[in-house]
């Protein structure tokens, strides 16, 4: 039994959006996750952190969905800004039961067990945001989110999942940082930086959290192993 993190699958079966125009570090994306995946086990659990499928509904992603499912182990999801299928909860958690994906399960608004470990996350801010429409209210909800979620650790050690890097670079989005600092998280895995923005992410120690990007062009699209 082992936990997992990988964001950004960038899956499009049902959609017609190859992912080698973003570049060759893109080539054969699809069989190089099912390459990788194969080497997981049935008890193993993998966080999605984001941007899993182009679909534009939960129909279109059904094609996606079904692949993941496949991979063995449990898999949660979190939304990531081009997660466009996304909707409340309970519909995808009843898409996913009608239509037979056993293994997917949600991570927002919420918080999951892996042994001793709360599993926390919500997408997150990154400064791209800033210029879209009530980005303020949008905003306040994703922190709002982000300490529903750690809340329910109640006590727990916390390793903590979003979409978007709380720090990159120059950019650092405080109210997030405080949050997971506050909470005592030991652990923050995060995704959406893809290409020649990889060299500028932060990893390791930053106030006591420590950052890992997981996007999985960065992986090579093999999952990161967190722990046993
Ligand atoms: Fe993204
Ligand atoms: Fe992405």
């Amino acid at each position: 039994m082992a936990l997992y993190a990988i964001g950004d699958l960038h899956l499009g079966l049902s959609v017609d959006k190859p992912m080698d125009v973003f570049g060759p570090g893109w080539a054969n994306h699809v069989e190089r996750l099912q390459e990788a995946f194969s080497k997981l086990h049935d008890g193993d659990v993998t966080v999605l952190c984001g941007d899993t499928s182009w679909g534009n509904d939960l129909g279109e992603s059904l094609a996606d969905f079904r692949l993941i499912d496949s991979f063995p182990g449990r898999k949660l999801l979190l939304k990531g800004n081009h997660d466009y299928w996304w909707t409340t909860a309970a519909k995808m958690r009843r898409f996913f039961a009608e239509n037979g994906l056993t293994t997917l399960d949600i991570l927002h608004n919420n918080c999951h067990a892996y042994g001793d470990w709360a599993l926390c996350g919500t997408r997150g801010w990154f400064f791209e945001e800033d210029q879209k429409p009530h980005n303020a209210k949008v905003f306040n909800r994703e922190v709002i989110r982000l300490e529903a979620s750690l809340k329910l650790a109640e006590g727990r050690p916390i390793l903590a999942f979003l979409h978007y890097p709380p720090l990159y670079q120059g950019y650092r989005c405080g109210e997030i940082l405080r949050k997971l600092e506050a909470y005592r998280v030991e652990r923050c895995f995060y995704g959406h930086l893809h290409g020649p923005s990889h060299r500028r992410a932060l990893e390791g120690a930053f106030g006591g959290v420590d950052y890992s990007l997981v996007s999985a062009d960065y992986l090579q699209f093999v999952p990161k192993k967190i722990c046993d």
